[in-house]
């Protein structure tokens, strides 16, 4: 991976250019009051960001409660995909998950969405069941996908 890629907590400061990727990512996105009220006021979640030099290409969103951890969003600037970047980036957010002392990982996903659930199970997670009609613009099922953090030795499998 590209050495001027980094990782962070996000701050209420990275916002603006989180509601870029998240327009650019998501049919219906997150506001800005939602992406402040989960930094501000949400005991449970943690936000990582990725960044090229200064700039942000790529977020994952976590809440963690005790043993089980939930992703609610990870997206990548679209001209950084393709590069194993979202990988890299799901791998640090499971290493936060791990050091928050959780030990599992679920998250939901369109069913059809098969980039990001080829991502999700080359990092191990498992399909899960089907949540009927979840999302609210066109009523599209959504895949619920979990993983062990402590039964996937390294995140990656080739
Ligand atoms: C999902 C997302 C984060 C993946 O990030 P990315 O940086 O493009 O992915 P990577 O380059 O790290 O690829 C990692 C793996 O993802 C899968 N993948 C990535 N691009 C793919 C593509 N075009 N077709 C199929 N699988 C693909 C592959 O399994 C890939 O591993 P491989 O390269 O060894 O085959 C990114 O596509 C994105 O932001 N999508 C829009 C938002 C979104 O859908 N988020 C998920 C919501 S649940």
């Amino acid at each position: 991976m590209n050495d001027s890629i980094s990782f962070r907590l996000m701050t209420v400061a990275d916002i603006d250019q989180i509601l870029i990727i998240e327009h650019l990512s998501f049919t219906v996105p997150w506001s800005r009051e939602a992406f402040y009220n989960e930094l501000t006021n949400n005991p449970y979640a943690s936000y990582v960001v990725m960044l090229e030099q200064n700039n942000v290409i790529g977020y994952c969103g976590l809440w963690v409660v005790l043993e089980e951890a939930h992703v609610t969003n990870i997206a990548v600037l679209p001209e950084y995909r393709g590069r194993k970047l979202g990988e890299a980036l799901l791998n640090q957010a499971m290493e936060l998950v791990k050091a928050l002392g959780a030990q599992r990982l679920s998250l939901e996903v369109r069913v059809t969405n098969v980039v990001a659930q080829s991502l999700y199970r080359k990092l191990g997670f498992q399909d899960g069941g089907i949540r009927k009609n979840y999302y609210t613009d066109n009523g599209e099922d959504a895949l619920v996908m979990w993983v062990n953090i402590y039964e996937t030795a390294n995140h990656t499998r080739n």
